[in-house]
């Protein structure tokens, strides 16, 4: 029970239904219900996310739903207000909603940069924002921003979500520093290539995948569970000293 007593908001966790191919944001709801968490679960793909829920509380969890499209500030008040509203608080915010365009810069429409953009940067910077004034009115909480190696080392194939990746790590650290003497916490997670969702489609290409394997030294691509359990660390009252760090965890690819 790491996360007993605690309240967590989750960006794109959709991908939560145990038997099914699980996000980062999805094994985490699953982590932080078993380490006896409260958990709102959020995303923009509201069927799945529903679906999810609706097993985890058949289940007996105490789990929420809720649309949040992490570029819309009005919908970030809702599901701050909304936290509160239903579980009294707010602990905790796993933001880790992503998308991932490969593209090489000279063929790249502006929209998709700006898209990048959008989620990843100002996402993080809108969801630290509303709730830094809920974390301090319940005594502190660790915010938890979902980065990616390609936030430390250049990209090959994804310019402009290595930027974004980029911007969450620095402003991640610039928050950390502004909000430490509070005891709001703020860490960023980088994980390597994993199996998830997001990258199903593009890691069963076998030439690309025999690539990324190589790349990692531990010899196999990581998986939701390997990232979810370094968010249940910065989550939790254990990493109570850690703020503006970075988790690497990626098999040892940055290693290199
Ligand atoms: N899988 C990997 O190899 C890998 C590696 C490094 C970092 N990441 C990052 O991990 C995070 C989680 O991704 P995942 O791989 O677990 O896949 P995932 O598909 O389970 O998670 C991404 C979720 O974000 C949601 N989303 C997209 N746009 C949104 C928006 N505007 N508002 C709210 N939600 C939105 C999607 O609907 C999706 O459910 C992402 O930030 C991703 O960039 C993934």
């Amino acid at each position: 029970m790491r996360l007993a007593g605690k309240v967590a908001l989750i960006t794109g966790a959709a991908a939560a239904i145990e038997g099914e191919l699980m996000g980062f944001g999805g094994q985490a709801a699953h982590i932080f219900l078993r380490e006896g968490a409260k958990v709102v679960l959020s995303d923009i793909r509201d069927e799945l996310g529903e679906r999810a829920v609706k097993i985890l509380r058949e289940a007996g969890k105490d789990a929420r739903y809720i649309h949040l499209d992490v570029t819309q500030e009005d919908e970030w008040e809702a599901a701050i207000s909304f936290v509160v509203a239903e579980f009294g608080k707010l602990d905790v915010l796993l933001n880790n909603a992503g998308v991932g365009h490969p593209m090489k810069v000279e063929d790249m429409p502006e929209e998709i940069w700006d898209r990048e953009l959008d989620i990843h940067a100002k996402g993080v910077f809108l969801g630290t924002k509303h709730a830094i004034p809920a974390m301090r009115a319940a005594g502190g909480g660790s915010i938890v921003n979902t980065s990616s190696v390609m936030g430390i080392v250049g990209s090959p194939t994804t310019p402009a979500y290595s930027a974004a990746k980029g911007a969450i790590r620095i402003f991640t650290k610039s928050a950390a520093i502004q909000y430490a003497s509070e005891g709001i916490r703020i860490n960023s997670v980088h994980p390597g290539y994993a199996d998830t969702p997001l990258t199903d489609g593009r890691f069963h290409d076998p030439d690309f995948r025999a690539e990324i394997l190589r790349k990692t030294p531990i010899g196999r691509l990581g998986n939701a569970e390997d990232i979810a359990n370094g968010m249940l660390y910065l989550a939790s009252d254990e990493s109570s000293f850690v703020t503006g760090s970075e988790l690497v965890i990626d098999g040892g690819m940055t290693a290199i």
